[in-house]
């Protein structure tokens, strides 16, 4: 059975907090935030686009961007762990970035732990770059982040860093 993605809801934070705790031991996100993030999710000023996936009515997944000003922040992605491999990540990040698209966001950006190599390599297959480093960013265990983006192309001859252009690019 494949896993439908829709919007998330306020309903959804229960389980997708306990996601969260499993995927993010130490630096797992409080309900607090994903109140307040989904609290900008909706309405013709929407800055958020937040996704979850179901299979057979469990969360299976969730997906998180802000936008502001012609700019895209990946805030949160993740896959439960027996869904890893699947493609499911891919999944939610082609979500967001079309809803980077429909935001107007000309570029796109994340962050990701250093030692976080499945998922820098899923970025990179989207096209994502490493621009630079935040040092410290994760707390309490003081890991630096690798700052990843993804620019809307102004070469019409390497359209793979596109925003728009979402396909996965296998290398
Ligand atoms: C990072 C994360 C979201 C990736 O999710 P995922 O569902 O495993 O991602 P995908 O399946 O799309 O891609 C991962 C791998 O599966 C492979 N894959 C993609 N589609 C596939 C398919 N249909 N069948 C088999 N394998 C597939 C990809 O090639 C990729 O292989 P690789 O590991 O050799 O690069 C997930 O590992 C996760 O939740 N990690 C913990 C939380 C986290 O670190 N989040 C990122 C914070 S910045």
């Amino acid at each position: 059975m494949t896993a439908g993605l829709r919007e998330m809801r306020w309903w959804d934070i229960e389980p997708v907090l306990g996601l969260e705790r499993e995927l993010f031991p130490g630096d797992a996100w409080s309900p607090g935030m994903f109140w307040s993030e989904l609290a900008h999710a909706r309405g013709p000023r929407a800055t958020r686009r937040y996704v979850v996936a179901e299979e057979a009515g469990r969360i299976v997944g969730y997906a998180g961007l802000a936008a502001a000003g012609g700019l895209g922040d990946v805030q949160t992605i993740a896959v439960s762990k027996d869904q890893w491999g699947t493609g499911l990540g891919s999944r939610l990040l082609t979500d967001l970035l079309g809803h980077a698209s429909a935001f107007e966001c000309a570029e796109v950006l994340l962050e990701v732990r250093v030692d976080n190599t499945r998922a820098q390599k899923l970025y990179e297959r989207f096209g994502f770059e490493p621009i630079g480093f935040r040092r410290g960013y994760y707390q309490p265990g003081n890991v630096d982040a690798l700052v990843m983006r993804l620019t809307t192309t102004t070469d019409p001859a390497n359209p793979a860093n596109s925003v728009r252009e979402t396909e996965i690019h296998h290398g």
